[in-house]
């Protein structure tokens, strides 16, 4: 279906082409510029152009490809660094020169590649979509070769050793080839068998996270924080330490020196879990603030998709976006452009239902092939003014299941990560006491309860305080507020540039638990009428004391 150019307006053009359909992706120019379809009127169609337009003409050539806009799936993604539409940057970088080459002319996967291949089936098998065909080894895991979405049918053969994807790894009596890669339309979820509520935790090496307000695999958390309150930083911990298998980074319209150190970082730091590079275990996908904001708007659901395929295998991913609130900017720009009905702040009407239908992508499911695998989304939100009742904190917080607030005052004091204990909440903590309780029987809950209650009494202590003097208060006051500044600058507080970084689930407790044994201690000897003063400075015990 092909047409031409009769109106631009930045990255939005109109066309004449007729039959085109919604949400198709079309090749836009000369240059082949990659858009999708957004709306369609009498006599034209609007294009949502992914690249930048500059230099654009009228009546220019409109192609439609008669498929919506896809990721390509197969061996190879991991490791790898795409830009939203998943073109591969290091690829647009060696290969381009000064100008960026049109994503038509670029394969996310390559091609010449060998991949080793164990046949798990035989000619004569009936195949559908979603069985599984073979292995390849993809860096430590079985990236297992899935049959593609609408093919059936009986195998005629099948490839037994080597296989390259330029060509079919087997063929159905019918003629029909099966290639080793399939494309999947990015904003349609991939089927599963059946959805599981998430039981199992995910360790993220923060311990504020493990304790106080634990996610779930599976689970979706949320991190709304103003400017600085180190949503970058935590991300970014995150990415390096969660106990989990893939890890896909979308840095979405964040600076993109960020993502240049975060790469080098990855590719030099090992995964504390298995002593891999951090790489290997990585999907980059960047987006930053200099490259075209439209495609911002897809490359979360590039990202999604991508990390759905991985899930596919049985494996536990985890997606982490930087930030959503630039996503919905993009959206709200191409909404603007369309000239929709503005909702709250300008964002379109639909910003929830769309936020909804993304964050609804995560979960533990088990797929076609039988498998178990989850995907968890932990996405950080930028809200202008720190402002949390803005429209996509507010979007969020109605379907994540962790809300985890970046406090600007904590920031201020410098205690990372700036997580505010009092507003922040967990919805996974008594889905994961089960677990919990196998692991260390009881502990956790009661030492989380205490652990809250004395953070609690501070809060309350410290307006006293503040009129009476540290001095005016009674004893076992003081000692609180003493044991509650030990938890919030021993334990809740973590330092990225440090060793501390990351906390094992053993370590988390174990500091948690020396801290509360002191208080305990501490009370009974105060009780018995030693000063406070030899029990601050740790003569008056007998036990061991707080880890110093
Ligand atoms: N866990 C941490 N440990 C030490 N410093 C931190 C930590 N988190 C944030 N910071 C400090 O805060 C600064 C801002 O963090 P950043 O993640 O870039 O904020 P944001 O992305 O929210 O704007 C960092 O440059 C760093 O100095
Ligand atoms: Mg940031």
């Amino acid at each position: 279906m092909t047409g031409r150019i009769t109106g631009i307006s930045g990255p939005t053009v109109s066309a004449d082409a007729a039959g085109l359909k919604l949400y198709e992706r079309v090749f836009v120019g000369h240059a082949m510029l990659t858009g999708e379809v957004v709306r369609i009127e009498k006599n034209r169609s609007v294009i949502q152009v992914y690249e930048n337009t500059r230099g654009l003409a009228v009546s220019e050539p409109v192609e439609g490809t008669g498929t919506p806009l896809t990721v390509r799936l197969g061996p190879g993604i991991l490791s790898g660094i795409f830009d939203g539409l998943q073109r591969p940057l290091q690829t647009l970088r060696d290969e381009s020169g000064p100008f960026i080459k049109t994503a038509k002319a670029l394969n996310p996967l390559d091609f010449s590649r060998q991949w080793a291949f164990h046949r798990l089936i035989k000619e004569g098998d009936t195949l559908h979509p979603g069985d599984i065909i073979g292995y390849v080894r993809e860096g430590p895991f079985q990236h297992t070769i899935l049959c593609p979405p609408h093919v059936q049918g009986k195998l005629s053969w099948v490839a037994d050793k080597d296989i390259r994807l330029d060509s079919p790894v087997g063929a159905l009596e019918d003629g029909t080839e099966i290639p080793g890669y399939h494309d999947w339309p990015v904003r349609v979820r991939r089927p599963f068998r059946k959805k599981r509520s998430p039981s199992e935790r995910l360790v993220t090496g923060q311990r504020v996270i493990d304790f106080l307000f634990p996610i779930a695999r599976g689970g979706t958390a949320i991190m709304p924080g103003g400017f600085g309150t180190g949503k970058t930083i935590l991300d970014q911990s995150i990415a390096k330490f969660a106990d989990v298998d893939i890890v896909v980074y979308v840095g979405c319209g964040e600076r993109g020196n960020e993502i240049a150190e975060l790469i080098e970082e990855f590719e030099l730091l090992k995964d504390p879990w298995t002593n891999r590079t951090l790489m290997e275990r990585t999907i980059l996908c960047v987006n930053t603030s200099n490259m075209p904001v439209a495609a911002r708007e897809a490359s979360i659901y590039t990202a999604v998709s991508m990390a759905e395929y991985y899930r596919d295998m049985g494996l536990h991913v985890l997606m982490l976006a930087d930030s959503i609130s630039r996503w919905a900017e993009a959206l709200r720009e191409i909404s603007s452009s369309l000239e929709e009905l503005p909702g709250e702040e300008g964002y379109p009407t639909y910003l929830a239902s769309r936020l909804s239908g993304f964050l609804e992508r995560a979960g533990v499911v088990e797929s076609g092939g039988g498998k178990a695998g989850s995907l968890s989304m932990i996405l950080s939100v930028s809200p202008p003014g720190g402002d949390f009742t803005e429209p996509v904190t507010q979007s969020c917080l109605r379907t994540s299941g962790a809300f985890l607030m970046l406090d600007t005052a904590l920031a201020h004091r410098r205690h990372f990560p700036a997580i505010n204990w009092f507003q922040s909440f967990s919805l996974y903590g008594s889905e994961l006491l089960e677990q919990e309780r196998e692991m260390v029987p009881l502990e956790w809950e009661e030492a989380r309860s205490r652990c809250k209650d004395i953070l609690q009494k501070e809060e309350g202590l410290r307006e006293v305080a503040e009129i009476v003097g540290v001095e005016g208060l009674q004893d076992p006051d003081r000692l609180l507020m003493h044991v509650a500044e030990t938890i919030r600058l021993r334990f809740l507080s973590q330092n990225a540039y440090t060793e501390d970084a990351f906390s094992a689930p053993e370590r988390t407790l174990s500091i948690i638990r020396g801290i509360l044994d002191f208080y305990d201690e501490a009370s009974k000897r105060l009780k018995e009428g030693i000063p406070l003063e030899e029990l601050l400075t740790g003569k008056g015990l007998r036990g061991e004391g707080i880890e110093r």
